[in-house]
């Protein structure tokens, strides 16, 4: 592999690191939302809007313990774990040692993303007086990446791991935008996204050079068994499965009449986005082959055919 097409992101780390430059974020005490409505369909759902509008506050409150919990999962047990590999030198995908301290500040980074969402979980607990739900033990990604390992050669497994993190590393970043910008959420929630946001730009460049390096040494017939794994790990990345069943426990945990609980049920169905061109995470996903230089290959344009518009 060769060094000279690596630039390292030491020097940027030092000086803009969240974990080196951001002071600790207090959750205020106003009026302003916990989470965004924008990011939670049946806090915003007909059904609760005339039965129980009451409960808007406690599904918003859930959810973004949920979404505390998918953080952790995703930082410690996903990212995490790949980069620490490759920092260490035991990633069956060797890298110049450039890449491999830039990877250890990426294992900095997440460890410590993970620990502010604990931190903001413990402050919003003792705020409101209110428990999390039970919460999922995986995410998507707990189950998209090793289906996508699984029916390819064994030699490959690694290198689909690189890309399926790299994939998840250049999406999240801009599920994660979307909520920095919303006024009605409170100012240490979206300083806290924000904060995030800040230290994942340099990890999609990261994660995006890594796989360009992989993928400039790969044979043909190591690419096409990749990119045949392709459409597996999408698939079940943008299932919406867990997301579903967290929202069925959450109904069921309202106080409110089976009827009601029923009916909010039966609403939360149809709001599934489609998984093609259109969805706003395909958009994200195609964007990265493009940066990563997969896509100029003929055999990955076969596989994502589907999800090009
Ligand atoms: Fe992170
Ligand atoms: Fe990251």
């Amino acid at each position: 592999m060769n060094a000279l097409t690596y630039v390292s992101f030491a020097e940027q780390w030092e000086r803009r690191a969240t974990i080196r430059t951001r002071p600790r974020r207090q959750l205020e005490h106003d009026d302003r939302l916990i989470y965004p409505l924008s990011r939670q369909p049946l806090a915003v759902s007909a059904v609760l809007q005339r039965e129980c509008p009451e409960q808007r506050d406690f599904v918003l409150l859930q959810t973004l313990y949920k979404f505390i919990n998918d953080i952790v999962i995703f930082e410690t047990e996903i990212v995490d774990k790949t980069a620490r590999s490759i920092a260490k030198g035991h990633f069956p995908v060797a890298f110049p040692l450039p890449c491999r301290y830039d990877a250890m500040t990426v294992v900095v980074d997440e460890d410590y993303h993970a620990l502010v969402a604990m931190d903001f979980l413990q402050q919003t607990i003792a705020s409101t007086g209110i428990q999390p739900i039970a919460m999922p033990e995986e995410i998507e990604l707990s189950r998209a990446i090793p289906a996508a390992m699984e029916q390819a050669p064994t030699r490959l497994r690694a290198a689909i791991e690189l890309i399926c993190v790299s994939i998840a590393e250049n999406t999240v970043t801009n599920d994660v935008a979307a909520f920095a910008k919303d006024d009605t959420v409170k100012p240490s929630i979206k300083g806290l996204m924000a904060d995030h946001l800040a230290d994942e730009g340099r990890h999609s460049a990261f994660w995006t050079d890594l796989t360009r390096l992989y993928w400039t040494s790969a044979s043909e017939a190591d690419r096409a068994a990749i990119a045949e794994q392709l459409p597996v790990f999408i698939e079940q990345y943008l299932t919406n499965d867990i997301q579903k069943r967290f929202d069925t426990q959450l109904i069921e945990a309202l106080p409110v009449p089976p009827a009601v609980a029923e009916a909010l049920k039966r609403e939360i169905v149809g709001l599934a986005f489609p998984i093609g061109p259109q969805h706003p995470l395909v958009m994200n996903i195609i964007r990265f082959f493009r940066r990563s230089t997969l896509l100029d290959t003929p055999c990955v344009r076969a596989a994502l055919a589907p999800y090009l518009s």
